[in-house]
């Protein structure tokens, strides 16, 4: 059987680091750049705007580490969305001034939320956001875990698109390149990792629950990117 025929979630060095540990410093900027060459932002941009009808006035990105991906969404989506509250949740808080402030100049408000995803979805009921967006983030988990995510997910929001690592051999082949660009070591185990830990197929649909009903759709975008749309049914643009 190929490696790659299976999940392999193991845990990420970046996970373990401090916040300021330079090797974690770096590794986010590494990051940021690999989220460039992958065209994360503008396929996620393109997945909230072909699959919500209304402008939306809330968003919730969970796992977004220093915001600097939604920072990215917000400069492609601020011009047709106006006045958009995002939240920003994650386990570490790592959201600076400047990346505040770069909000605040596209008009967008931003509210960081320091949380373990578990923990708060756990206690979230009366929470209601427009979209639930994420990248990069749910191949941390076990199929077990993201069961449970989504369950609580699917009551707080419509819609929920997602942009992962796809599990290919080419993508874990292009992990290998990352020394090109100069990656540190954390960047370059956490990439293998991630692949190893990705999705093909319609793996993340059949973790979505049956109730309330929503549709998925699930597919490959370019050479590394596996996009996930859960969508209430009936919503469709
Ligand atoms: C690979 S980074 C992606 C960050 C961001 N989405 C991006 O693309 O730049 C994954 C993020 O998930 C966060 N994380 C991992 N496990 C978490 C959990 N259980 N609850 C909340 N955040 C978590 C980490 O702190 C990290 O910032």
């Amino acid at each position: 059987m190929s490696p790659l025929a299976l999940r392999r979630v193991e845990p990420e060095l970046l996970d373990s680091l401090p916040v300021v540990d330079q090797r974690a410093i770096a590794s986010r900027r590494d990051l940021a750049r690999v989220n460039a060459i992958m065209g994360q932002a503008r396929i996620a941009a393109r997945l909230l705007r072909d699959n919500l009808a209304q402008p939306p006035k809330r968003i919730l990105e969970i796992g977004a580490g220093d915001g600097s991906f939604m920072l990215k969404l917000a400069e492609r989506l601020s011009p047709q969305w106006k006045n958009v509250e995002v939240v920003l949740l994650d386990r570490q808080h790592l959201l600076s001034d400047e990346r505040f402030a770069a909000f605040s100049a596209l008009g967008w408000r931003v509210r960081p939320l320091q949380a373990d995803i578990f923990e708060w979805t756990a206690r979230a009921e009366e929470e209601r956001f427009d979209a639930v967006t994420t990248n990069l983030f749910l191949h941390h988990f076990s199929d077990t875990e993201l069961r449970l995510i989504f369950e609580r997910l699917a009551m707080i929001a419509p819609l929920l698109t997602a942009t992962e690592p796809l599990r290919s051999g080419v993508a874990l082949f292009g992990t290998r390149m990352l020394w090109a660009l100069g990656a540190n070591e954390v960047t370059r185990h956490d990439a293998a990792a991630s692949v190893r830990a990705g999705f093909v197929g319609n793996e993340l649909s059949t973790l979505w629950p049956e109730e309330p009903a929503f549709e998925t759709f699930e597919r490959r975008r370019g050479l590394f990117t596996h996009t996930f749309v859960a969508r209430r049914a009936g919503r469709r643009r």
